[in-house]
């Protein structure tokens, strides 16, 4: 007889971002659940800061988490394209396992099924959250009741296709991965957990505010709502420190703010999720973990600790992520960063200049923040192996750009 192979899983948790360490929090942690008073959402800064508040609109960090709707959800729903399906090798005539993707009129599901009538095996979820903006891919995740799990089928961009959750096992339907109050941290502005453990995926629904917010970087607005309201005639430069500007953090704090979300993933949380405070030291708030991520850095989400392995940050008592990133922009083009770098160096200090000449001062990253695959963002699908690709902030030179200047054009 014919067994169908579909396989739930009840794995630890795991993440699109890997594993994330979570330890019980420490003593000094027993602080109450973060305050939220005080916080008035985005579009109460619209009205006075419209530059700002209208290209941000488009940015990967407001983007980061939505609802899911037919412009959120990324992934095609098409006949032709709307279905993953993972053929065990071992036994081709056998097992079948099948994943497809459908938009009804009540919501987009992912439906996974395999076997042999009468003996088949069939589960649908369905979308509600979408994580991810996109520009490598998605993952999504759906209410049991008060819990949230994630989906076994996620988004990838390149190729404009579906693959396997980045870390499920190929093979697999599980429907039993729990989303726990971290992953919400760096990817959306609140949600209110119903426990204190680090482990718990149990939320009060209605507090979720999807992506990341004005106030996720510059604190509560309420304070300066009300006094910059009331002064709306007083001149403009007049400053009330009535709300945070991380330009006006020492460095170590405007990087920590960064560092909050892009430091990785190997870390132990001391505080309450959500109770970080720009400005505040994140070392009050996280321990970093010995790691080979951290000793052998990756390039997964871990720009701060490649960045600060740079000759140039070390060497450079002003340099932030901020001497290149606008974060209240979109993406520039990867060339265009080539002009940071010139702030600091003129093109001839570069050895590779006296061998190809001023072509070296249109690419400066290519050569010294390479894109490199990681072993962070993983996903075997049907037998394949995809990796992300990141850039590296480790700015050095890098063996193979030497390489490089030898195929160029000739000297001078
Ligand atoms: C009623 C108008 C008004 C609203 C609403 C408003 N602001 Fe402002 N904001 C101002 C003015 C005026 C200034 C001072 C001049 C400037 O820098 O543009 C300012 C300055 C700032 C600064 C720089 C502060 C400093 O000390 O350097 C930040 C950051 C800021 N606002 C963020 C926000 C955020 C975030 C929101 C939404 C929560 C918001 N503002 C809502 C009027 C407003
Ligand atoms: C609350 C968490 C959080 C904080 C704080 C944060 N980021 Fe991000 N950032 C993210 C996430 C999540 C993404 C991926 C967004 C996506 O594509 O879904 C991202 C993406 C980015 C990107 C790539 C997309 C783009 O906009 O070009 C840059 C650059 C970036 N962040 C820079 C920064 C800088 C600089 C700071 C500090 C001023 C910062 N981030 C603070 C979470 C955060
Ligand atoms: C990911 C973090 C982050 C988010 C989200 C963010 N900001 Fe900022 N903001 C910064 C940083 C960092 C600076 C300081 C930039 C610098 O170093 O010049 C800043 C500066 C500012 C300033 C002062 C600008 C000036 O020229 O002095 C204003 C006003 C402001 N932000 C408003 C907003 C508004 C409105 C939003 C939401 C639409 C927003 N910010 C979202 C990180 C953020
Ligand atoms: C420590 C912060 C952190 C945690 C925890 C985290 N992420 Fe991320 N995630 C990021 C950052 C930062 C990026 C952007 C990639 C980068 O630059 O490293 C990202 C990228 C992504 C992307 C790709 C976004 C795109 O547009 O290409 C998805 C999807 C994603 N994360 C989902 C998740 C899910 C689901 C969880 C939890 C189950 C999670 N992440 C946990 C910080 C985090
Ligand atoms: C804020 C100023 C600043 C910026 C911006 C900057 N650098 Fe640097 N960089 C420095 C300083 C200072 C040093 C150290 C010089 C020395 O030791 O002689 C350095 C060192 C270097 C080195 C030598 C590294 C090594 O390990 O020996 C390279 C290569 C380099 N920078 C390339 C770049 C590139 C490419 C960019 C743009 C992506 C860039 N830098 C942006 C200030 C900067
Ligand atoms: C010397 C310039 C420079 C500095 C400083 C810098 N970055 Fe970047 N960053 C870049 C470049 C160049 C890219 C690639 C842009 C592209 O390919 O479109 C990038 C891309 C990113 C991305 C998108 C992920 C990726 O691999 O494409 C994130 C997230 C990011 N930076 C975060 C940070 C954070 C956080 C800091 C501070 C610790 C920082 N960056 C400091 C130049 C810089
Ligand atoms: C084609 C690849 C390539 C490009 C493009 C390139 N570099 Fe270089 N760069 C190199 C190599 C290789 C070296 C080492 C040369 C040597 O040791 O003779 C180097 C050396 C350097 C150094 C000196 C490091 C030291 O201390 O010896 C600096 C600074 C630097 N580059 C900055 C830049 C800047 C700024 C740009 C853009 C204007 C740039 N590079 C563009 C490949 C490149």
């Amino acid at each position: 007889m014919i067994r169908p192979k579909l396989v739930f899983v009840f794995a630890l948790a795991g993440f699109f971002c890997a594993q994330l360490t979570v330890a019980f929090p420490s003593p000094q942690a027993s602080r109450s659940e973060s305050d939220r008073t005080g916080y008035v959402g985005d579009a109460r800064c619209f009205s006075c800061h419209r530059q700002q508040s209208q290209s941000y609109q488009h940015t990967p960090h407001h983007l980061t988490s939505q609802l899911a709707t037919p412009d959120s959800v990324l992934g095609s729903f098409r006949r032709d394209n709307n279905s993953l399906r993972i053929v065990d090798s071992t036994d081709q005539a056998e097992a079948q396992l099948q994943f497809v993707m459908e938009a009804k009129k009540d919501g987009f599901f992912e439906t996974a099924s395999s076997g042999w009538n009468p003996d088949t095996y069939q589960r649908t979820e369905r979308i509600d959250l979408v994580t991810g903006s996109g520009v490598r891919g998605q993952t999504y995740l759906y209410w049991q009741k008060n819990r949230l799990f994630e989906l076994p089928v996620s988004y990838w961009s390149d190729g404009h296709r579906w693959i396997n959750s980045p870390g499920y096992v190929d093979g697999t339907a599980d429907f039993s991965r729990p989303v726990n109050p971290a992953c919400l941290e760096c990817h959306a502005t609140y949600i209110r957990a119903l426990s204190n453990d680090p482990r718990t995926n149990r939320y009060d629904r209605e507090s979720l505010v999807p992506g990341i917010s004005c106030e996720s970087c510059h604190g509560a607005g309420a304070n300066h709502v009300r006094l910059r309201a009331a002064h709306e005639t007083e001149s403009k430069n007049s400053s009330h420190d009535d709300i945070l500007n991380p330009v006006k953090f020492s460095r170590d704090r405007q990087v920590d703010l960064c560092a909050e979300c892009h430091n990785g993933i190997q870390r132990e949380a001391l505080a309450p999720t959500f109770s970080y405070v720009p400005g505040r030291p994140l070392s009050e708030y996280f321990r970093q973990l010995p790691s080979p991520e951290v000793e052998h850095p990756d390039v997964h989400g871990n720009q701060v600790g490649l960045l600060q392995r740079s000759k140039c940050y070390r060497s450079s008592p002003q340099m932030s992520c901020s001497t290149c990133h606008d974060v209240h922009t979109t993406r520039q083009s990867a060339e265009s960063y080539s002009l940071k770098c010139q702030s600091c160096h003129t093109w001839q200090s570069c050895g590779m200049s006296k061998k190809i000449g001023h072509q070296v001062a249109n690419d400066c990253i290519n050569c010294h923040m390479p894109v490199e695959e990681t072993n962070v963002i993983v996903s075997q699908t049907a037998g394949q192996v995809v990796h992300a690709k990141m850039r590296n902030h480790w700015i050095k030179v890098y063996a193979s750009a030497r390489a490089q200047g030898t195929e160029g054009t000739a000297p001078r």
